[in-house]
């Protein structure tokens, strides 16, 4: 099996500091109550995001994304954006992480005063916690591809639970994770309510039929920050770029599929509920992924 999270084993991620609260700690002690909201709800917000160069790529965006959710939830940060960049800076420096780094900055409610749900029992500030680990994905992810399987579990209408909060509570997307291992793939594909195709459970989902590259409307999938550059970057390049109902009709039938997020940025998708995709040959996905490494290059030299 292979996953979309996958890196290079790294030894020195035993060693690493986490930020808890304004505190660095070693791993094994890096820890927060049981009476966390986090921890008991999955009251809380997170992003991913990835150091290259020294330089966290698209921050902003990520950082407009996180508050946007925690404003909907009314989960006070604590803090501005500028303190958060304080606190990822003072971690990646005591780690003397520089590049090839993946980060999850994590904000929870904070520690309950009671063991149940009403958000008022969170009464001492939210809990803000910091994992960076040294992150390679594996080679294997960007040339063999993965294998995604249709699976039962749907993205929900936003008035449920929006896709679009980056939640500490993923049960939807963990169900439908799976559902695929069941079926035997690696990665869970999602449909809408209505069966069109959406998403998969960790990354937003792309296919390439004859020149043209389509992706679900957005209304029911994680408003992803690399899904975005991908759109943006083929507008800019004169791909054709559609945000449109498609199913799974149009799917098998693609000539490439690739997956986006923080962590792999494009990875590629070689075979759908046992269905190959395309001929083997990718060039739209390489022509992307080439894109994407400069707006990364871009985004680099404006913010070192
Ligand atoms: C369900 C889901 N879809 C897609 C993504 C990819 O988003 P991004 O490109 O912002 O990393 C994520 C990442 O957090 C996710 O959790």
């Amino acid at each position: 099996m292979t996953t979309t999270h996958e890196a290079d084993e790294d030894l020195r991620n035993q060693d690493i500091l986490i930020y808890v609260n304004g505190e660095l700690k070693p791993r094994a002690e890096a820890t927060v109550s049981v009476y966390d909201s986090g921890f008991m709800l999955g009251d809380g917000m997170w992003e991913g995001m990835r150091l290259y160069d020294g330089v966290w790529a698209f921050f902003d965006e990520h950082m407009d994304r996180f508050f946007n959710s925690c404003k909907a939830v009314s989960l006070d940060v604590g803090m501005d954006k500028d303190g958060i960049a304080e606190a990822m800076r003072m971690t990646a420096e005591a780690n003397n992480m520089h590049t090839d780094v993946h980060c999850r900055l994590m904000l929870t409610r904070g520690v309950k005063v009671k063991p149940f749900q009403h958000p008022s029992l969170s009464q001492s500030g939210p809990t803000l916690v910091i994992i960076m680990e040294h992150s390679k994905p594996v080679e294997k992810l960007s040339s063999q591809g993965i294998r995604l399987a249709t699976v039962p579990q749907v993205r929900g209408l936003p008035m449920s639970q929006d896709a679009k909060f980056n939640s500490h509570s993923k049960l939807n997307c963990v169900i439908a994770c799976l559902q695929a291992e069941q079926a035997g793939a690696d990665e869970g594909l999602m449909l809408d309510p209505h069966g069109f195709v959406n998403t998969t459970n960790a990354c937003n989902f792309f296919i390439v039929r004859r020149g043209e590259v389509w992706t679900s409307t957005g209304d029911y999938c994680m408003n992803g920050v690399t899904r975005q550059k991908v759109i943006d970057l083929c507008r800019a390049d004169g791909i054709p770029v559609f945000e449109k109902n498609y199913s799974l009709y149009e799917t098998y039938g693609a000539d490439e599929a690739f997956l986006t997020g923080t962590f792999g940025a494009q990875t590629l998708v070689s075979e759908i509920d046992g269905k190959s995709i395309g001929n083997g040959e990718q060039p739209v996905t390489e022509r992307i992924r080439a894109l994407y490494k400069q707006a990364i290059a871009d985004d680099i030299a404006a913010n070192s």
